[in-house]
This record gives C-alpha cells, structure tokens and sequence, in this order.
C-alpha cells in the first residue's frame, strides 16, 4: 500500500482542485491491486537497470529506437498558459483484463523500434518482415514460384520450420505486417491484466530511453538532455499529465527562467489513453529498480 500512500501524497500536494483526480486514482489503484489477486497475475516484474540507450552507449540523438518522428505540440507564447486538456479513459478502465492480438502486442512492444511497417530502420533496427516470411510454407512456395523455381512441398516445410526456431527465440507474434497469406483468419487472442499492459509499454517503448532509477534531472539538466528515470515520472507528473504527454505530447518547463520547450519525447499516438494510464499504474505498482 506504500504507492498509494505516496500516490496520494504527491496528489494532495499539488492542488485541492485535484481532488476528484485523487478519487478516481485510488479507486483505479485500489481495483487494480485487487485485480492481481483475483487474475493470480503474479508473473509481472518491475523494471530494472540502465536503458536500452545507456546500454548500448548511444545518445538521444543518435539512434531511430524507440522514435515515432511525431513531437508534441509546440511551446504556448511566453506568458500563455498550456491549452486545457481532458483526460478521457474508458467507463470500465482499468478493465481487469484486456483481450490483445499480435498487433496489439507488436504496437506495445515492438512497434517503437521496428516502426508501424515492420521495416524498422536499416542498418541499426533490422526489418523484421523477412524473417517472419521465411517461417511461412504458405509464403515461401508463393515466392519460389514467382520466382519460377521448383521446390517440393516438404523442402519447403523443413525450410519454414527452421526458420521459425530461429526466429522464435525473438519473436513470437507479428505475422499480419509480414501480409503471410490466410495469417489474419487465425489470429492468435492473449488475455492480459492492466498491469501487464503497463508493463509491455514500459519494458519496451519507454525503457529505450529513460533508466529504471537514477537522480531525477534538474530543468537545466533537461535543457542539456538529461532523461527523467521511469522511477521519478510517477511524482514528476499526475496520471493526467503523464497520459497527455505520452499520447499527445506537452511542452516543458527547463532552464532559467523557466520556459516552456516543446521537448525533445516523442508521441505515441498508437497507444491508447487507457493504455498509457496503464504504464502509469504499473510504475506505481511496481515501482522500477536499480
Ligand atoms: C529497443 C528497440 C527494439 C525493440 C523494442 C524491439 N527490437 Fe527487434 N531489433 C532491434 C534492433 C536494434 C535489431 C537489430 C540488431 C539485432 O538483431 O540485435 C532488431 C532485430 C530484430 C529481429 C532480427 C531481424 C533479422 O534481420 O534477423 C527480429 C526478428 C526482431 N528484432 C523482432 C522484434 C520483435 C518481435 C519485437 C517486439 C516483441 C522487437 N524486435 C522489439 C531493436 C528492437
């Protein structure tokens, strides 16, 4: 129960306007908690250690992982507020548990690498769609026989399942941006907590960039590129600001004096607000370790 004490400390604290906000989180914090117990979803783990960034020692600016090529809304003119915002969640969010397809889970945690196609961006993120074609008999015999060769139909099959072995020890869905011919008849449905959802986004959308724990950044350390933890986004930002900046983007304040940037975070617009809030909720649950 400690992150829905300190959940609710960080929101009292900013404002009594908040208070319905307030409400709606514990109720929302409160249901998902319950959730674990009741769906027996003790396979989620927090999210640990040095992003995928510091891991491969590149910067911000030098690698396509995790980019959508989307920014947020441009800085208001000095002096202005910030354009309201509503948060909108679904009626039943958090729902206790979320039917997700392949392309569900490829936009979740793979989409922010190997981008909406599938292509990813040659030479640093491979294209996946190769691979993934070379599992299929269906796709394998189309293209020998465009290509005008003979092959026979248990060749091709031994073919098709090396090539899954190999790429299952990667990959486990994803077989509609490959177009594999009949593969959208027969798509594979997983059912899956909130907090799992949560833990998809975080574990490999936003882990490209921010660590799990560190000094959360001072605005002039974020004016010089400093990235936030995942550990601190929970008290920098409320539910809401947190779903508005991942779905939609927000400016924000660095430097001195403090001015509004448009920021350097790119949008996800292909997740859902509930999705998001999601990522929100899992942070707090299982708060990120070191
Ligand atoms: C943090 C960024 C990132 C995420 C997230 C990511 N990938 Fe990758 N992926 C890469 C990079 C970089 C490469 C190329 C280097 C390598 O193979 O390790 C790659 C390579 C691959 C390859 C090999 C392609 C080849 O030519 O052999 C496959 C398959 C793949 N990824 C599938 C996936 C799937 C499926 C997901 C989601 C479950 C995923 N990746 C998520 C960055 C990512």
């Amino acid at each position: 129960m400690g992150a829905r004490l300190r959940l609710l400390k960080y929101w009292g604290m900013s404002c009594s306007l908040h208070l319905i906000a307030i409400v709606t989180v514990f109720v929302l914090a409160s249901s998902l908690l319950g959730q674990t117990t009741g769906t027996g979803d003790t396979s989620v783990t927090a999210v640990r250690g040095e992003s995928w960034l510091l891991h491969s020692r590149r910067s911000f600016g030098e690698t396509n992982m995790g980019k959508t090529w989307n920014l947020g809304p441009p800085p208001p003119d000095p002096g202005m507020e910030l354009p309201p915002w509503q948060l909108n969640l679904s009626p039943g969010f958090p729902a206790p548990i979320v039917t997700l397809h392949g392309s569900d889970l490829y936009r979740m945690t793979c989409q922010g690498c190997h981008k909406e196609s599938g292509q990813g961006a040659p030479p640093e993120i491979n294209s996946v769609i190769d691979p993934v074609r070379a599992t299929s008999v269906a796709a394998i015999t189309a293209r020998m026989k465009a290509a005008g060769r003979e092959m026979s139909r248990s060749d091709i099959a031994s073919m098709a399942k090396e090539s899954k072995a190999m790429l299952l020890q990667r990959l486990h869905v994803g077989e509609q941006l490959a177009a594999i011919p009949g593969a959208e008849k027969n798509p594979i449905a997983v059912k899956e907590s909130s907090y799992r959802i949560g833990e998809h986004i975080v574990k490999s959308t936003c882990y490209v960039c921010p660590s799990a724990t560190g000094p959360n950044p001072s605005p002039e350390q974020i004016l010089k590129g400093a990235i936030p933890p995942l550990s601190s986004l929970t008290t920098r930002v409320s539910l809401s600001g947190f779903v508005r900046k991942v779905t939609n983007g927000v400016p924000i304040i660095m430097g001195t004096p403090p001015t509004y940037y448009r920021g350097h975070m790119p949008v996800y617009v292909y997740f859902s607000q509930d999705e998001a809030a999601a990522a929100y909720l899992y942070l707090i649950r299982y708060p990120p370790r070191p």
